[in-house]
C-alpha cells in the first residue's frame, strides 16, 4: 500500500479589519470538503488558517476606534469560531499574522533572500501627510480626477470615469486622513529582485507546466515577457513601508516595516509552526519531509501574490515553492448584487447561524455550484430551497425515512439478505464510488453532487418499482419487504459516504444510526450484511422553510456598525468609541430633511414606542401633504403633547421597516448616552430658528 498522502492546507488569511463575510465562508467551506475527502482517503493533513492582522488601514482604523492595532484585531480575532464552528469548518489552527512565530520566519525569510541578492534598495518620493507625520498609502490620498475633474477621488484610481493613474496626478490633493495637503517626500524603500532573471526563469516553469488551473495560467502569462519598452515585464516589488506601521521590523533597517502583503503568506507557516508547536512536532523536520503536498485555496483576486511573489519568495530563500494554489470565483448574493469587501452581503453568516439555519444546507449549496475552475457563482434564494428540498432531502435523506421504520417495527432493526436485483443496485452504487472520490480530488464538487443525486433518482426508481409500503401490507410478502428495505439501508449508506465530506455532522448522524464505525470510500465496498443491527431511525434533516429565508434577508434594523473592540473611557465620548471612518460619499447617501412634529400619540402594547406623524415638506401629485408614521423609541423621555408641534430631523431615506403596530417610514434624531442606567435622558434634535419642513440637513 502506497504510504499515506501529507498534505498542508490553507485558506487565504482574512483581514482584520472585520467580521467574515459569506464569499470568505464559502471559501472555507471549499478548502474544508477537500480536507475531509482527503482525510477519508488516510491523508495525514495540516489545515491552517490565520487573521491577516498588519497593514495601515488596520492601524488607522484602530486609531479610529481609540484602540491599538492590538487590542483591534484581538477583537476580531475573538469573533472568528463562532463562524468555523457554526460551519463545521475543521481548521486545525486559526492565528495570527501578528505573532511570534510570524515575525521569526519573515525576518528569517527575507534574509535568506538578501543573502542570495535578491533584495536591493532604492529612495522613491512619496506622499507624506505634513500633519499626520506618516507616508500615506494611495487609498489615503483623495483629490481631483486628472481626467474626468471629479471631486473626492482615491489616489489610484477615479471612481467617476474609472481613471487609473498614479497620486501625483491627482489635482489639489489631500490626506483623507487629516484633509492635509501631501508633501513629496524621499525616503529609501526595500525591492525583492522579481526582474532577476532566476525569478523570471522559475516562475515562467513554476506557473506555465501544466499545474496551475489553465485560466489562472493564462491569466499570469499575460505578466510575462518584454513590455513595449523592452524590459522585462516582471517588476521589483516594493516590500518596505516607514513608520509609523503596524507590522513586522526588517531586520537592520531602523524605522522599515515589512509591507503588509510580504508576511501575509508567511502567515500561513506561521499558523503551521504554532500548530506544530502545539502537537509537540518539530517545524524543520515537516518542512523537510521530500513528500509533503502543499496548497493553498484562495480567490481570484489575490493570483498575483500566489502565483508569482509567494512561489519566487519561497523558492529563493532556500524553501520549497507551493505544490499548487487552487483558486476560486467570486460568491455573489442574489443575482449578482456586489458584494463589498468590508460590508459583505445581504447574506450576513452569524444570522444564518442565529436564525438556526441548518450549516449543512449552505455546505450542500455551494457545493453543488462549485468546481475546480474559478467561476463566479451566485447564492439564489429560491434555488438553495429547491436544491435543499428537492434534492438532498427529497432524494437523499427520504431513501432512510422510507426503509428504516420497517427494519426497526418488522424486523427488530436487523437487516436481511438482499436478493439479485438489490445486488444489481448495489452493485452500481459502489462501482461509482471510485469516480466520485476522482472528482472530489479534482475539486469538481459540483459533478460530485450532480453524480451522487443521479445514484439517489437509481435507489429511490428501485423503491418505486417495489413499493415497500404495500409490501408491508400484503401478506406473505414478508420476506421482499425486509429485501428490499436492507438494500435501501445499504444504499443510503453508500450514498452517505458520497456526501461525507460536504455533510460530515449528517454523516456522523447516520453512523449512529446504523451503529457503524466512520465509513469511508473503502469500508462502504462491503456491506454490513443480512443480520447487521441498526438504531432506530431519528430525523435526520429538517426541510428549508421560506420563512428562515425572509428573515435571512429582511435588512437589519439598524444597520450602524458595530464597534470592532472595546475602546477605554477615554476614547470613548458619550460612552462608545467612534465608528468606523465614512467618506463623504457614505454621508451623501444619508438624507437627512428637517421634519414638523404635527401628531404624537402613545402606542398600545408598547412601553418604549411613540408614534409620530410627521411633515417633511412632502406633498403628493394632488398638492395635499403626505404625511409620515415614524415609531420612536423615546417613550420614556417625552409626553406625546411635548412633541406636538416641534421640528426636528427625519432620515427621510431609510428604508421602511414593518413593526407589529404597523410601518415606520423614517428614524428622528435624538442624543443619549450609550449607557442609559448611569446616563438616563434621550434629547431630540431641533434645528435653529427658520429652518422649514422639507430643508435637506447636510
Ligand atoms: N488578506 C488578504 C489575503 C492574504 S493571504 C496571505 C485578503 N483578505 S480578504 O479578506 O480580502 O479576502 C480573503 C479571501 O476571501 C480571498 O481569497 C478572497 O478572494 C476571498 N473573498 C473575498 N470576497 C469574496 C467573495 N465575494 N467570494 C468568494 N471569495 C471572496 O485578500
Ligand atoms: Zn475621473
Amino acid at each position: 500500500m502506497a504510504p499515506p498522502r501529507k498534505i498542508f492546507v490553507t485558506t487565504a488569511l482574512p483581514y482584520a479589519n472585520g467580521t467574515f463575510h459569506v464569499g470568505h465562508i464559502m471559501e472555507y467551506i471549499q478548502a474544508d470538503i477537500w480536507v475531509r475527502f482527503q482525510r477519508m482517503m488516510g491523508a495525514d493533513v495540516r489545515f491552517v488558517g490565520a487573521d491577516d492582522a498588519h497593514g495601515a488601514p488596520i492601524m488607522i482604523a484602530a486609531e479610529k476606534a481609540g484602540i491599538t492595532p492590538e487590542q483591534f484585531v484581538a477583537g476580531i480575532a475573538a469573533g472568528r469560531k463562532q463562524y468555523l464552528h457554526g460551519f463545521l469548518i475543521g481548521f486545525d489552527n486559526w492565528h495570527s499574522t501578528h505573532s511570534p512565530e510570524n515575525t521569526e520566519i519573515s525576518q528569517a525569510i527575507y534574509k535568506d533572500l538578501k543573502a542570495a541578492g535578491l533584495i536591493k534598495s532604492r529612495t522613491i518620493e512619496q506622499f507624506f501627510d505634513p500633519a499626520k507625520g506618516m507616508f500615506l498609502p494611495d487609498r489615503f490620498i483623495k483629490g481631483e480626477c486628472p481626467r474626468c475633474h471629479a471631486k473626492d477621488q482615491y489616489g489610484d484610481n477615479c471612481e467617476a470615469c474609472g481613471a487609473v493613474y498614479a497620486p501625483t496626478e491627482l489635482i489639489e490633493p489631500y490626506s483623507a486622513l487629516t484633509g492635509a495637503r501631501p508633501e513629496m517626500k524621499s525616503s529609501e524603500h526595500f525591492f525583492f529582485k522579481l526582474s532577476d532573471p532566476r525569478c523570471v526563469r522559475f516562475l515562467e516553469q513554476w506557473t506555465q507546466d501544466g499545474r496551475l488551473q489553465p485560466e489562472v495560467a493564462n491569466k499570469v502569462r499575460e505578466w510575462f515577457g518584454q513590455g513595449e519598452d523592452g524590459q522585462v515585464k516582471l517588476g521589483d516589488w516594493d516590500i518596505s513601508r516607514d513608520a509609523p506601521y503596524f507590522g513586522i521590523e526588517i531586520p537592520d533597517a531602523p524605522g522599515k516595516y515589512f509591507y503588509v502583503w510580504l508576511d501575509a503568506p508567511i502567515g500561513y507557516l506561521a499558523s503551521l509552526k504554532n500548530l506544530l508547536g502545539k502537537q509537540g512536532l518539530d517545524y524543520a523536520a515537516y518542512m523537510a519531509q521530500p513528500d509533503l503536498e502543499q496548497y493553498h485555496f484562495i480567490g481570484k483576486d489575490i493570483i498575483t501574490f500566489h502565483t508569482l511573489f509567494w512561489p519566487a519568495m519561497l523558492k529563493f530563500s532556500g524553501r520549497k515553492a507551493p505544490d499548487n494554489v487552487f483558486v476560486h470565483g467570486f460568491l455573489t448574493v442574489n443575482n449578482g448584487e456586489k458584494m463589498s469587501k468590508s460590508r459583505g452581503t445581504g447574506l450576513d453568516p452569524l444570522k444564518y447561524l442565529q436564525l438556526g439555519m441548518n450549516p449543512e444546507w449552505l455546505r450542500y449549496y455551494l457545493a453543488a455550484k462549485l468546481s475546480g475552475r474559478n467561476e463566479d457563482i451566485d447564492f439564489n434564494a429560491e434555488d438553495f430551497m429547491l436544491r435543499v428540498n428537492a434534492d438532498l432531502i427529497g432524494k437523499y435523506v427520504n431513501i432512510a425515512s422510507r426503509a428504516a421504520g420497517f427494519i426497526s417495527k418488522r424486523f427488530d432493526g436487523r437487516l436481511g439478505a438482499v436478493s439479485a436485483d438489490g445486488e444489481q443496485l448495489l452493485g452500481q452504487l459502489r462501482a461509482a464510488l471510485p469516480a466520485v472520490a476522482q472528482l472530489y480530488e479534482q475539486r469538481e464538487f459540483g459533478k460530485a453532487v450532480r453524480e451522487i443525486m443521479q445514484l439517489a433518482d437509481r435507489v429511490n426508481e428501485y423503491v418505486d418499482a417495489n413499493k415497500p409500503w404495500e409490501l408491508a401490507k400484503r401478506e406473505g410478502s414478508g420476506e421482499r419487504l425486509h429485501d428490499v428495505c436492507s438494500a435501501c439501508i445499504e444504499a443510503f449508506r453508500i450514498l452517505t459516504v458520497c456526501l461525507k465530506p460536504i455533510l460530515p455532522k449528517l454523516a456522523a448522524d447516520v453512523a449512529c444510526f446504523l451503529m457503524t464505525p466512520p465509513d469511508n470510500f473503502d469500508s462502504a465496498q462491503t456491506p454490513l450484511g443480512a443480520g447487521a443491527q441498526i438504531g432506530d431511525y431519528k430525523h435526520l434533516m429538517q426541510r428549508v422553510d421560506m420563512k428562515q429565508l425572509e428573515a435571512l434577508f429582511e435588512p437589519p434594523a439598524s444597520s450602524a456598525p458595530e464597534p470592532a473592540a472595546t475602546a477605554p473611557a477615554s476614547a470613548r465620548p458619550g460612552g462608545e468609541p467612534l465608528a468606523l471612518q465614512i467618506t463623504i460619499d457614505d454621508f451623501a447617501k444619508i438624507d437627512l430633511r428637517i421634519a414638523r412634529i404635527v401628531d404624537c400619540q402613545r402606542v398600545e402594547g408598547a412601553t418604549k414606542l411613540l408614534r409620530l406623524t410627521l411633515d417633511a415638506g412632502e406633498r403628493d401629485a394632488a398638492g395635499a401633504p403626505r404625511l409620515r408614521n415614524v415609531f420612536s423609541g423615546i417613550a420614556s423621555a417625552f409626553e406625546p403633547d411635548q412633541l406636538k408641534g416641534k421640528l426636528t430631523v427625519l432620515v427621510a431615506n431609510l428604508a421602511p421597516r414593518k413593526m407589529k403596530f404597523g410601518i415606520s417610514e423614517g428614524m428622528v434624531l435624538a442624543a443619549s448616552h450609550a449607557d442609559e442606567k448611569t446616563h438616563p435622558g434621550i434629547h431630540i434634535l431641533e434645528p435653529g430658528p427658520g429652518a422649514q419642513p422639507g430643508m435637506r440637513v447636510r
